[in-house]
């Protein structure tokens, strides 16, 4: 049992294979926080609520009730009475008047998880998960919190929603309905974040907590390419090994708010949900408000065990799709080969050329709809452009199919372009504020996905599309963040519910489309990787990682992606050089090395790049073919940071059974007069033998790991190595 209530104590014991989480419930009710960390195995005690000490409990001393509110730490604090440190819960009255007080109701403990409404979360058999739902209520208001728990004993992850339900007799709006809390006492913590902007999404930021609030943020209406919807607390000296790990990961695709806060009394206090800026939700007797899920893990081991941690609970409990274990087509992509300029005998030309080389699946990118040559229009008219398509879509993917490719497609549904027979037809399916101009961002507007017509079209566009050829795979996109927030169909007063309603209008439609075609292969995309978030690997079991495919760019935005996600779910292809967006050039090598780590493909004109790159492509799909099933399922470790270090990344992947490991070494940098580098590798057994393929050498596990592993001197900046370690017995 992972889940387990002691009655007389009123604690609430949840337990996963390397953590413990405890909730204690006071004499008047409220619902506290005692404990998160290592794992625990005898009966625990409630003494850290501290309801022994001044202020002591309301019950106790009721003039300094306040004092008791700000101070004590919450399992989930509401606003407007006298807790000022961040709420989680904002409720206004009939009269507009903010304020509630939660107390213990009930609770309920079952194997199994519950669906979330209308979202995406966590998944799993009553084998594998266990899950505490407590009820707390405001009797003034008639309204009821649920907060649930559930626990994933393997993973050591925790995964927290709260659901409100108005059981009152009036409305009431909901200001602000966060998803976790977390109140613990510094540890002089350090915060871990992913920040960044276009082409250079997910660095990893890491500073000290100081007295006050620390946030990321998004108030794009997407999880965005600047703040990420993640965060760590971890304790100072904190490394890949070693280190207390507290971290939270939102399963949400718009807006929102992770914010650490450290108090007066040392207390810290970590909350995550949905920005309560630019939100309200009306809440009539008896309709509910279901909050996105918050996945939370504890490692006492640093942020290599936390990674892995996300990485087999992401795998395990939130991509559904067919092709989560399956390896993916090798794709080449024609948007940095030929942008809009192409025609069916491009691609049919890029397409024989890939086939010769081991390609598996060709996918056309935007510009093959409307009257599309440019970005300035179209968007929203979703019928082929038979000027640059000859003969029609089917005709192209029959000829794609008979080269010996299968074909796949580029949409950005969710948009419309001013210039589009859409737009012309349906001016007020755009966001808009009356009177005024919208704001344009890529020549485009964002459709009133809050509308079910509009969800319906947008519908019927694509998956008319996909019924009418042998598409297997979509690139599903996302080029501009919201604004102006407006809708013809919204009632006075409530337009702040319309950046929530967005999300869940697209999450519909994700939803619809996984389910009429379940073995189509989605990779959502956002201006490179800007909605890459649990929430959309729901949907798609792969997202394209940044629009740069710079291979040492790469190195820094790879690292920070798979700090919390699986390698297979970062779409990483090999392109040209000078690269396209930084002008760098790398060895082709290289280039294929890095995107090795991910969803592995091309993105270049093959006709037309050099006979010696070209003639390296058959080895690299043959590289891919021989290890994607170590890189997809492997465990994942980081071995050195270029980001840290300046100079050169190393990371490993080594099968579950650890038969086999493989590193991936770049040299960024190249030094004078240095010996060869020592480093130490991870995720070894310790006392076998392991060959270094290719060579006659054997190594200990334990040599490899504690005492290190010697990486000869190369030439050159930007290039990079393989080690396949095969178990001596294997
Ligand atoms: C975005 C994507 C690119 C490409 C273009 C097409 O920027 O990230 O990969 O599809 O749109 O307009």
């Amino acid at each position: 049992m992972a889940i387990y209530y002691q009655e007389q104590k009123k604690i609430f014991e949840l337990h996963t294979k390397n953590s413990t989480y405890l909730i204690g419930v006071t004499p008047e009710g409220y619902v506290g926080h005692i404990y998160y960390g290592e794992r625990l195995w005898k009966e625990a005690d409630n003494y850290l609520l501290r309801m022994a000490e001044i202020p002591f409990t309301p019950s106790v001393n009721k003039r300094e009730k306040s004092s008791f509110l700000d101070s004590f730490p919450m399992e989930y604090p509401t606003g407007g009475i006298g807790d000022y440190r961040e709420s989680c819960l904002n409720v206004r009255n009939g009269k507009g008047q903010m304020g509630s007080e939660l107390f213990y109701l009930s609770h309920e403990i079952y194997r199994g998880k519950k669906k979330l409404e209308g979202l995406p979360a966590s998944f799993g058999s009553e084998g594998e998960v266990e899950t505490l739902e407590i009820v707390l209520e405001d009797q003034i208001l008639g309204m009821r919190a649920v907060l649930s728990y559930s626990v994933f004993e393997k993973e050591d992850v925790i995964a927290r929603s709260v659901r409100i339900v108005n059981g009152g007799q009036e409305g009431l709006r909901l200001e602000k309905v966060f998803s976790a809390c977390l109140d613990m006492d510094n540890e002089d913590f350090e915060m871990i974040n992913l920040c960044g902007s276009w082409a250079r999404e997910r660095h990893i930021q890491k500073g000290v907590v100081r007295y006050g609030k620390q946030a990321v943020s998004s108030l794009r209406g997407e999880s965005s390419h600047q703040e990420h919807p993640f965060m760590a607390l971890v304790t100072p000296g904190t490394d890949q090994r070693q280190g207390r790990v507290y971290a939270m990961h939102f399963v949400y695709s718009g807006n929102f708010l992770a914010q650490t806060e450290l108090t007066q009394y040392d207390s810290v206090r970590m909350v995550m949900g949905i920005h309560g800026e630019e939100f309200s939700w009306d809440l009539a007797p008896g309709e509910a408000f279901q909050a996105p899920e918050v996945i939370l893990t504890y490692s006492g081991e640093g942020l290599g065990k936390m990674s892995r941690s996300f990485h087999d609970f992401y795998r395990k409990h939130m991509i559904r799709s067919v092709y989560n274990h399956r390896k993916r087509p090798i794709l080449i992509n024609n948007w940095e080969a030929t942008y809009f300029e192409f025609d069916n005998e491009k691609l049919l030309q890029i397409a024989r050329e890939a086939k010769k080389c081991g390609i598996e699946m060709l996918v056309m990118d935007d510009g093959w709809f409307g009257k599309r040559n440019f970005d300035d229009n179209s968007l929203g008219d979703w019928f082929v452009n038979e000027k640059k398509i000859k003969g029609g879509l089917k005709k192209l993917v029959d000829e794609v199919n008979g080269i010996g490719l299968e074909f796949g497609i580029w949409f950005e549904p969710e948009m419309i372009s001013p210039d589009s027979d859409l737009y012309r037809a349906h001016p007020d399916w755009a966001f808009k504020i009356e009177g005024r101009e919208g704001t344009m961002c890529r020549n485009q507007y964002v459709l009133d996905l809050s509308r079910a017509d509009v969800v319906d079209y947008v519908y019927e566009a694509v998956a008319k599309i996909l019924r009418g050829a042998n598409i297997r795979y979509v690139k599903w996109d996302m080029n501009r963040q919201l604004s102006d927030m407006g809708s013809v169909r919204m009632e006075a007063g409530r337009h702040q519910e319309l950046f929530h309603r967005y999300v869940l209008g697209l999450y519909e439609l994700q939803e619809r489309l996984v389910t009429e075609f379940p073995e189509l292969l989605l990779e959502n995309c956002s201006g490179g990787g800007a909605r890459f978030d649990p929430g959309m690997l729901y949907y798609s079991p792969q997202i394209w990682c940044s629009d740069d495919t710079d291979a040492v760019e790469r190195l820094i935005i790879q690292e920070g992606t798979g700090l919390i996600y699986p390698l297979s779910t970062m779409g990483a292809h090999v392109s040209d050089c000078p690269n396209h967006i930084v002008g760098r050039v790398t060895p082709f090598e290289t280039r294929g090395h890095v995107a090795l780590a991910g969803s592995f493909g091309y993105e270049l004109d093959i006709t037309k790049i050099s006979e010696a790159d070209r003639g390296m492509i058959q080895g690299q799909t043959e590289m891919y073919h021989k290890y994607n099933d170590l890189v997809r399922e492997g465990d994942y470790y980081r071995i050195a940071s270029y980001r840290e270090n300046h100079k050169f990344d190393a990371w490993a992947v080594a099968s579950r059974d650890k038969r086999e490991v493989l590193v991936t070494y770049v040299q960024v940098l190249a030094e004078p007069n240095k010996h060869s580098r020592k480093l130490h590798l991870q995720g070894f057994e310790a006392d076998a033998m392991y060959r270094l393929e290719g060579t006659e050498q054997v190594y200990s596990g334990e040599m490899l790991m504690y005492a290190g592993f010697l990486i000869e001197p190369m030439q050159g900046d930007f290039v990079s190595r393989l080690y396949h370690f095969v178990r001596e017995d294997a």
